[in-house]
């Protein structure tokens, strides 16, 4: 009986005191890839919250009293060279295309995919494109008279419906690598700053960009105004900004955004590693708050536990997690561990709305990449290998994302998504465990609430060879407990209550 069936009968049951919850659904990717995003629905058996005391290895603790932040769920960028990759698979072999966007990006309840809902897409080129344009390369236009979204390569449009068109509740987050080369002072989209005089030009740039995409049938959710603003590189298209100029450029941009029908855009600034948590985006949220809704984060210098100067700072603004890589030669368990701790749990559990990979899609040897980049030195790994024979392969990045998208997506059709809830971990086996919790709103708001919980167990006791063993936890909900023993890997668990 699946439990959808149960909420039916319950919900005819009016006068019933006090029904008790049931965990039915489970998701499980463990250790040895024994499962790979494993569904299971517990039916005729399910796990009962009951009333009891007592505790176990690990005591999950779930506070539904506290609700957190929305998700907006999880993903990662397409890139022009994902985009490329993707619609050359689309002409090979258009069956394996179809059903690699449908495990990435289907959202239905029940669907055995990912669900992915967050899409970040560079405007214009970046290190991961066939080559270096933005949408107005003709020098000193400064009123933007050759704009042209077209120079953007159409797979990369297209590519975006197509996905559009099987995750209804995809959000688009647009942001550029470099502003077009005439607008700085090095004259390249490679390296350099944007000359100080441009501040308004550039946002009207942006704009230009959010209405391009919006005549090519995809309104965006989020735009930024510069990826990586502390990282100037001369072998890609990169910007050197201070906080400073991105809070003017950002003052500017909202402006225009709310005068021209793009008022519920979301700006987000910052896009930057940790180590800087408490400085840049803090500045710039003085600076202009009442123009970003919030900052992003990327992973590659400093650590998840800084990004809490910023939330402490300014609780109500948004954060988001948008970019970190896996690299070639890593152990795929010890990345999935890396990823829940600091990005799909830990991110989370300090404030992240979102979390995303780098690339969507790449080639086996990290490719293709702008000629003559100096990025990824070591192959890049992408959510999904797509190999030029139409096969493709999902990577760590899939399978421990996966596992957190589940956990947020919308239950009901056009309904919310999840909103973190309260988690705490005790007990002897507490530092094998992280966890994280959420709360789901229905669409109808006498059906049943739905409540998840991703659980990490990472007690692989590692010494020269593994030597995993599960661990038999209690999961405390409302004065109950239900009790559930967590294999090594990452487990997402679903029920329902009023
Ligand atoms: C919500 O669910 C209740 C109970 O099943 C039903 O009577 C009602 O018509 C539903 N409302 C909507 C708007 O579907």
């Amino acid at each position: 009986m699946h439990v959808r069936t149960l909420v039916t009968i319950y919900a005819t049951l009016a006068a019933a005191p006090a029904l008790s919850q049931q965990i039915f659904d489970v998701w499980t990717t463990t250790w040895d890839r024994t499962q790979l995003l494993n569904y299971e629905n517990l039916s005729p058996n399910p796990v009962n919250f009951v009333a009891a005391s007592g505790t176990d290895d690990g005591d999950i603790t779930i506070d539904d009293g506290t609700v957190h932040q929305s998700m907006a769920g999880f993903g990662a960028s397409l890139t022009d060279s994902s985009a490329l990759l993707l619609s050359k698979l689309k002409d090979k072999n258009a069956g394996n295309y179809w059903s690699l966007l449908g495990k990435l990006f289907d959202p239905t309840n029940g669907a055995n995919a990912a669900g992915f809902t967050y899409l970040r897409v560079p405007l214009g080129a970046s290190d991961f494109s066939a080559n270096v344009y933005s949408f107005d390369d003709v020098d000193g236009d400064t009123h933007l008279n050759n704009f042209d979204i077209g120079k953007a390569p159409s797979y990369l449009f297209s590519t975006i419906r197509d996905i559009q068109g099987i995750n209804p509740y995809l959000r688009v987050h647009i942001l550029p690598w470099s502003p077009p080369a005439w607008m700085k002072d090095s004259g390249t989209m490679k390296g350099g700053s944007l000359v100080s005089g441009y501040t308004t030009v550039y946002a009207n740039y942006l704009l230009k960009c959010l209405q391009g995409f919006q005549n090519r049938g995809i309104f965006a959710w989020a735009i930024g105004i510069q990826n990586e603003p502390q990282h100037s590189d001369p072998t890609y298209p990169s910007t050197s900004m201070s906080a400073y100029q991105e809070a003017q450029i950002g003052a500017a941009l909202r402006s225009l955004m709310d005068a021209n029908g793009f008022a519920s855009v979301r700006l987000i600034g910052y896009e930057h590693n940790w180590d800087d948590a408490g400085d840049y985006p803090i500045k710039i949220t003085e600076d202009a708050g009442n123009a970003f809704s919030g900052v992003a984060f990327h992973c590659y210098e400093g650590d998840v536990a800084q990004q809490s100067a910023f939330v402490n700072s300014f609780p109500d603004k948004e954060v988001y997690m948008t970019e970190c890589t896996g690299v070639d030669g890593t152990d795929w368990w010890e990345d999935i561990k890396w990823y829940m701790d600091n990005l799909f749990i830990g991110s989370v559990n300090r404030g992240s709305s979102g979390a995303l990979m780098w690339n969507l899609a790449l080639d086996g040897n990290g490719s293709p990449k702008l000629p003559g980049a100096g990025s990824c030195s070591t192959a890049c790994r992408a959510v999904v290998t797509v190999n030029s024979d139409g096969s493709y392969a999902f990577n760590q990045e899939y399978y421990s994302m996966a596992q957190a998208s589940k956990a947020v997506l919308p239950r009901d059709t056009n309904g919310p998504f999840g909103q973190r809830i309260g988690s705490s971990v005790g007990g002897g086996l507490s530092s094998d465990l992280q966890v994280t919790a959420y709360v789901t709103e229905r669409g109808n708001s006498s059906d049943w609430r739905r409540y998840s919980l991703v659980v990490l167990n990472s007690k692989d006791q590692k010494s020269g060879s593994y030597s995993p063993s599960s661990v038999k936890a209690t999961i405390g909900f409302r004065g109950k407990l239900a009790t559930y023993t967590f294999p090594v890997g990452v487990t997402t668990l679903w029920w329902y209550a009023q």
